[in-house]
């Protein structure tokens, strides 16, 4: 089938990708994370759009407030960002056994603009933390809000154990099959990106994988 000017300009666009780090502590272990992920993105082709949680900071979350003085400035820009970017990534430490707070209230506040942002979008979770875990269960509970709002959570999670002993001075991952991990990871998410972007029956294939039918009738969010 002849392939028109317009779809191979789309197709020869860039990726880009929203790359979160969900820590606002200076010499953050995640920030360091996020932002060798970013490094990894342009280096396979993609456009990266780092962003520290701190740029989205938010009030907590109260109902009164929003009737009163609507959706704060940090939460419009966070959507802003979401609905720029092809997908995002998530870089998040855990805070006992779960999500930061942070992180959750602006995602709480951001849920509430219509249409909502999440829904649909891809995303991929990552942490760090000097734990032999890495932070892992933190994003088990990052889950639940964002495929509570439509997104598709990438399956593959990446958690850097001991992660104040994994950098080398360059900042770089030091154990190189970990090295390798990471970048596939990415890879991977790049290329499920791809495909959702460019070839909408793909992107059905992969919903209805996630055991939903791609049915207006039965969305769940809107
Ligand atoms: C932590 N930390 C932590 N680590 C972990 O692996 N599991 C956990 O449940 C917790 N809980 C926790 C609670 C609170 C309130 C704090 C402040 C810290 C340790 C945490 O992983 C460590 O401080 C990381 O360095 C935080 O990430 P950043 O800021 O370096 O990106």
């Amino acid at each position: 089938m002849p392939v028109n000017e317009e779809t191979r300009r789309k197709h020869e666009e860039p990726l880009r990708l929203l790359v979160l780090a969900a820590s606002a502590r200076k010499g953050s272990l995640n920030e360091r994370l996020a932002r060798l992920a970013a490094d990894v993105i342009a280096k396979k082709g993609g456009t990266p759009d780092f962003r520290s949680v701190s740029e989205f900071d938010c009030p907590s979350f109260n109902l009164d407030m929003e009737k009163e003085s609507g959706i704060p400035a940090g939460a419009m820009h966070f959507r802003e960002r979401i609905l720029e970017n092809d997908a995002f990534i998530i870089v998040s430490p855990e805070y006992n056994g779960s999500m930061p707070g942070l992180l959750k209230n602006i995602i709480d506040w951001a849920s509430r603009f219509r249409p909502q942002p999440f829904n649909e979008k891809h995303a991929l979770l990552m942490s760090a933390s000097p734990s032999m875990a890495g932070g892992n269960r933190g994003l088990w509970s990052l889950r639940i809000p964002l495929e509570h709002l439509g997104t598709r959570v990438y399956p593959d999670m990446f958690s850097l154990a001991l992660a104040h002993q994994a950098f080398t001075a360059d900042h770089q991952i030091s154990n190189e099959v970990l090295a390798k991990r990471f970048e596939h990871n990415l890879e991977a998410f790049m290329s499920l990106v791809e495909a959702a972007k460019h070839y909408p029956c793909m992107k059905n294939a992969w919903v209805e994988f996630l055991g939903e039918k791609p049915d207006p009738a039965t969305d769940r969010v809107e």
